[in-house]
């Protein structure tokens, strides 16, 4: 192979992003530069976070230039090293983008431990998604035994795994998602004590006063937008808000209105923080050898939705902006040469 396929932002979306603001383009294979690796990328993760990167403006991280290949975290076999620590052959995860190969910094890469579980867990409950899990529930929700914690996209790669840590804390937990399967994969699958679905609720705020009767001590919001509101209508004393992320909102042209968070905090006692994964960055291996042990011990669950094929990587991003996923969603872009 001397070709490269790799997936550009075509044209920047207005609200939710069609398939046509991408687009499939063949190109030769990248040389990597001194200190570069060339990584033949394995398995591609799809993340909200790309979404707010497509507009211009609205983020705390540079937009995606037009024409530029889309970004993304993928693990990938080392094809061509000029970086020491690297060899053919070697696993790695880092933000090679949505292409089939990418030569990228060697100081940006992270070699994958093929020991803790199989490759595809390195983006998800290895990975990204399953360190946010770990630290925006640990670190900022502050969860004690007994509290109630209230999780939204609870059925997603975040909020599954969040809400089952929770629940290894110790704590009662309410999972929030859209859909009867989604809702019912929250008891069956992932063990919550209360699953609730908000697209058949007419009194939101209601269901979750009658699942969580004494207060939400702890509510990790993935969403944002009206669901969070119905949340926050059922704070307890002393709550603690865990901010993780807002993907009801970033393909909006403005926020929605919505009632000021700042009566509800006060009647509560409440606060409310946002966060990011890589503020922990030096924690970060301590938290996946413990998420490991997790996996391997079989005390949490965790699921991945993947997509085959590179060129269905623009597809599958939307459906998630709609709610299609189930779990992690990945794309798997192809196979390892060597097996482990
Ligand atoms: N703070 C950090 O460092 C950090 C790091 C990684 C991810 N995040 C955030 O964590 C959240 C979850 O990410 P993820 O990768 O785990 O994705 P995910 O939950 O697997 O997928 C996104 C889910 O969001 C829900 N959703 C989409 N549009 C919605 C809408 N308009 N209203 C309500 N729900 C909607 C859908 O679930 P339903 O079908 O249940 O609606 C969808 O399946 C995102 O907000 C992401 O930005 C934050």
């Amino acid at each position: 192979v001397s070709q490269n396929r790799r997936i550009v932002l075509a044209a920047r979306p207005i609200g939710l992003p069609k398939e046509s603001d991408f687009r499939l383009e063949t190109v030769p294979i990248p040389e990597p530069a001194d200190g570069e690796v060339l990584v033949r990328t394995l398995y591609l993760s799809l993340d909200p976070y790309m979404r707010v990167r497509m507009s211009e403006g609205r983020s705390y991280a540079s937009p995606i230039a037009l024409g530029e290949v889309m970004i993304g975290g993928a693990v990938g076999e080392v094809e061509r090293s000029r970086d020491r620590r690297f060899a053919p052959g070697d696993l790695v995860e880092g933000r090679v983008g949505w292409q089939e190969f990418g030569a990228v910094p060697g100081g940006s890469l992270r070699p994958v431990d093929c020991g803790l579980g199989p490759i595809s867990t390195a983006l998800g409950v290895l990975g990204m998604t399953g360190l946010t899990a770990y630290f925006g529930l640990l670190e900022i929700g502050r969860p004690r035994p007994g509290d109630t914690v209230v999780v939204t996209a609870a059925a997603g790669a975040v909020g599954s795994i969040a809400g089952q840590i929770a629940r290894l804390a110790g704590c009662r937990t309410v999972g929030i998602a859209g859909g009867a399967d989604k809702a019912r994969s929250l008891r069956d699958r992932f063990g919550f004590d209360h699953a609730l679905d908000y697209k058949a609720a007419d009194d939101l705020a209601g269901a979750i006063a009658a699942a969580a009767p004494h207060g939400v001590d702890v509510f990790f919001d993935n969403v944002g937008g009206v669901i969070a509101d119905a949340v926050m209508d059922n704070l307890a004393r002393g709550a603690r808000i865990v901010v993780c992320g807002t993907v009801s909102q970033t393909s909006l042209a403005r926020p929605e209105f919505g009632p000021r968070a700042q009566a509800k905090l006060m009647a509560a006692w409440a606060s409310m923080q946002a966060f990011n994964v890589y503020q922990f960055r030096d924690r970060h291996e301590e938290a996946r050898a413990r998420l490991a042990a997790w996996l391997r011990s079989g005390q949490i669950q965790h699921r991945e939705d993947i997509v085959d094929g590179l060129d269905r990587a623009p597809r599958a991003f939307t459906g998630m902006l709609r709610g299609e996923n189930s779990g992690k969603l990945l794309v798997r872009v192809a196979a390892r040469k060597a097996a482990p």
